[in-house]
């Protein structure tokens, strides 16, 4: 069958690790997917770079937008990040042109979602972005279709990996903040700034792309409180352990009588809960919903690895030819919820 021709814009850590997972596991893939998945075209900065996977087969375009105009390519992925230039500017001329488009870019979502939502439901075609939000969790899918049945009250989780493995790392080997944060980097966790990182901004996008999957709402990143773990110290961390909690930065979804409650900040939780347990570069996510009760998925929310495997299941899932609406609901069927506005303290 015909090959779905992918390409990919970016070639970070995330975008060589989809790359090399398409390559690796190429026929186990074609016949998930039907057909093969081929990366025909890829546009990064540094050409000379090796990045330990064969590229030797693939065209290079000059840029992101010169990929989204190309006629032997089906569907474009946008792995370069950001919520405003290159980024937007390719996904917008995908859209606009009727490709479709697989992002993990949570930056982008959280500012522009609703706008990109009606763009690709105009034009009909699919805006996929599993790898957004929690990595190797594939919790969109789980919100959106495995759960589709239930009204969720709440869905909360740790939602940024770099956080949680530097607080689990300031803990367990009493090291230092930045000392932490610098391997963090080297193992490709954490954000281009990693301010976006420690100061809860990622979680914050990500949590906003969550509720509004979660509630069938519109994306109001501007609505979450927002707190990071710059001023968690190591003093924190061990007076929390000897009350009996380890402080994790959780990012929460609340529905209210008063309106969809939105925040990101660190809290202790009970050592012996099943969220204490989940360390490292981790991630967790808990849904709240009437029939299901309550639900929790963990997996590795960062790296290249994870958020490859969830962009690879978004092209699996278009060469099967599965689609549904950008955030569960037709932009048209949104649910106008109020945001709950949370005193700073
Ligand atoms: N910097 C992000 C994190 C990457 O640490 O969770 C995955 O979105």
């Amino acid at each position: 069958r015909k090959p779905l021709r992918v390409g990919i814009a970016g070639l970070g850590v995330v975008g060589a690790g989809v790359v090399g997972l398409l390559q690796r596991n190429a026929a186990q893939i074609a016949a998930r997917a039907g057909r093969p998945i081929e990366v025909v075209a890829v546009a990064a900065r540094d050409r000379a770079r090796d990045r330990g996977v064969d590229l030797t087969k693939v065209t290079w375009a000059e840029t992101a937008q010169d990929l989204t105009q190309r006629n032997d390519v089906d569907v474009f992925v946008e792995l370069i990040g950001g919520s405003e230039g290159p980024a937007r500017e390719a996904v917008e001329a995908a859209l606009a042109r009727g490709l479709p488009v697989v992002t993990a870019n949570k930056a982008l979502l959280a500012h522009h979602g609703a706008d990109l939502a009606r763009m690709a439901e105009a034009r009909g075609v699919t805006l996929a972005f599993e790898a957004a939000v929690a990595g190797g969790i594939p919790v969109i899918k789980v919100l959106r279709e495995g759960l589709a049945a239930n009204r969720f009250s709440r869905v909360y989780g740790i939602l940024n990996g770099t956080c949680n493995y530097i607080l689990t790392k300031m803990r367990q080997e009493g090291r230092d903040f930045a000392d932490v944060l610098a391997d963090a980097q080297k193992l490709g966790y954490a954000e281009a700034d990693p301010t976006f990182d420690v100061d809860g901004i990622d979680a914050a996008h990500k949590l906003s792309i969550l509720a509004a999957v979660a509630f069938g709402t519109d994306v109001a990143f501007d609505k979450v409180h927002v707190e990071g773990i710059r001023h968690v110290s190591a003093v924190d961390i061990a007076f929390a352990e000897e009350l009996g909690y380890r402080i994790k930065l959780l990012g929460i979804a609340a529905l209210t009588e008063a309106g969809l409650e939105q925040r990101v900040h660190p809290c202790m939780v009970p050592v012996d809960s099943a969220i204490a347990s989940v360390e490292d570069v981790y991630n967790a996510v808990v849904a709240e919903g009437d029939a299901v009760g309550t639900s929790m998925m963990v997996g590795r929310g960062a790296g290249a690895g994870p958020t490859a495997s969830a962009v690879v299941a978004d092209l699996i899932d278009l060469a099967r030819g599965f689609s549904v609406p950008t955030f569960s609901v037709p932009v048209a069927a949104k649910v106008a919820l109020p945001s709950v506005a949370i005193d700073k303290h």
